[in-house]
């Protein structure tokens, strides 16, 4: 019986955590006949002007996709490229956080990157750990498929060494093994560019999440785009399965 199933989720009209998959710098690039590091650094002033416009709109969690874990099969200087634009928003962003009383968040093995940024990083963290405002999560050497198989893996763990029975892994204990656990569920996942597939982003905290595919290229968002894709959000009809 379906009866342990929890009632559905409220409706909202506006969306509490969205997630953008950022696609399109280099065509944005090639369109210009500019090289693709161009494109990726329009790429970065688009991330300051939505991350302004998720705060102005009223989003609690913003989460941006910003290098995936299959990004390495990219040549090694445009890699080296995208590090350098990281470091860069960085070095230049955090006294805005700070000051705009956002709290930052990376998910994904944000640690194997080069230990310069693995430090930026963590300082960043920690700097914006005690803020109360809007969350902004950027996904750093993050793959969907690796983090349920981490999850797994730990719970696996704990059921060797005796701290749980195997018969208690449901769909709440592997939740509470993602990265994204204490974050609000999610409500609408963007992509930009045409492209229509996930790419391994948030595959299972996509479940319910409604999706949207826009033509933009990510250099082009703004928030004026951002809260076309909320318009388009508040017409959409969630029924998590019920009627
Ligand atoms: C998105 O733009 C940025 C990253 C994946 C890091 P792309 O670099 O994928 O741009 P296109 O898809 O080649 O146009
Ligand atoms: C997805 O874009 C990853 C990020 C936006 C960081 P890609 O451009 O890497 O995706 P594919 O290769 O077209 O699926
Ligand atoms: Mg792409």
């Amino acid at each position: 019986m379906a009866t342990q199933i929890e009632p559905r989720p409220d409706t909202a009209t506006r969306p509490r955590h969205v997630a953008i998959i950022m696609d399109g710098n280099g065509r944005w690039a090639k369109a210009r006949r500019l090289p693709r590091a161009a494109g990726h650094k329009q790429g970065v002033e688009a991330v300051r002007r939505v991350t302004r416009a998720a705060r102005d709109l009223g989003l609690e969690v913003l989460t941006l996709y910003a290098f995936s874990s299959e990004n390495w099969r990219r040549p090694e200087a445009e890699i080296s490229d995208l590090m350098g634009l990281l470091r860069h928003f960085l070095r230049a962003e955090i006294a805005t956080l700070v000051a705009d009383n956002v709290k930052l968040r990376v998910i994904g093995d944000y640690r194997a990157l080069s230990a310069d940024l693995v430090a930026m990083i963590d300082d960043a963290i920690a700097r914006t750990a005690a803020n109360t405002g809007p969350i902004l999560v950027i996904a750093l050497n993050y793959g969907a498929q690796a983090e349920i198989a981490a999850a797994a893996r730990r719970l696996a763990c704990a059921v060797r060494d005796g701290a749980m029975e195997a018969d208690a892994i449901d769909e709440t204990r592997i939740e509470s093994e993602l990265s994204t656990h204490d974050l609000p569920p999610l409500d609408l996942m963007i992509r930009t560019s045409g492209e229509q597939r996930l790419s391994n982003f948030l595959l299972w905290q996509a479940a319910y999440a409604e999706l949207l595919f826009v033509d933009t290229l990510w250099p082009d968002f703004d928030g004026a785009t951002l809260a076309d894709a909320l318009e388009v959000f508040s017409r959409r009809q969630r029924r998590f399965g019920g009627l």
